[in-house]
């Protein structure tokens, strides 16, 4: 059977992207049935191009009736994949996907993770920490923010003259390759 995956996006969906070019290249075997949104962003138009259904879930609906609506969209599904989804994911979803969830964030976690630790926040914040390297990690989504078991990290080194824009890009292109392998590694181990 083919392994279904759902990816969750609030922004540009640049990392939706790189899936979905490794899907249709054929470096990931799977299907991506749906992409979530909890906002208007340009990911939905990636989605609407290579023809996989998009849902918008309204941030002020109820907690429970979004738990409910997400956990239809994501039933039988191999893999959730958040990929710049801004919205935090309430517990209870969280526990009926429990191990199948998965979030690229950019940055080497434990450090620079948490709470208002999002988008460009991150890298202006390694910036102004001085740090030598940085990077992008992903790992299983738990109920805290960026806490879940790290799976797989790949750094980048941070010159003295980088900027946090300058460091994004850096970062973004290790993201759009570490995360299709991350995706066709936990694939293959279903
Ligand atoms: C990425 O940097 C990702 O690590 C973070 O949000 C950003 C999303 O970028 N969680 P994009 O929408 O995939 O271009």
């Amino acid at each position: 059977m083919t392994k279904q995956i759902i990816v969750f996006a609030s922004g540009s969906g640049s990392n939706f992207q790189s899936l979905i070019d490794a899907v249709e290249c054929g470096d990931v075997v799977a299907n991506i049935r749906a992409l979530v949104v909890d906002r208007l962003c340009s990911a939905t138009q990636r989605a609407a191009q290579h023809n996989i259904d998009y849902f918008e879930v309204n941030r002020r609906n109820d907690r429970d009736y979004n738990v409910k609506v997400l956990t239809e969209i994501c039933r039988d599904s191999d893999l959730i994949v958040c990929a710049g989804y801004l919205s935090i994911l309430h517990a209870d979803f969280i526990a009926q996907f429990s191990g199948k969830i998965i979030n690229i964030h950019p940055s080497l976690l434990p450090k620079f993770g948490g709470q208002n630790m999002y988008g460009m926040n991150v890298h202006r914040a390694v910036i102004a920490a001085g740090e030598k390297q940085s990077g992008c990690s992903v790992h299983y989504v738990d109920s805290g923010i960026d806490t879940g078991e790290i799976i797989r990290q790949e750094s980048v080194l941070v010159d003295k003259n980088d900027t946090a824009e300058s460091l994004q890009k850096k970062v973004l292109v290790k993201e759009h390759q570490l995360l299709p392998n991350v995706v066709r590694e936990l694939l293959a181990s279903l």
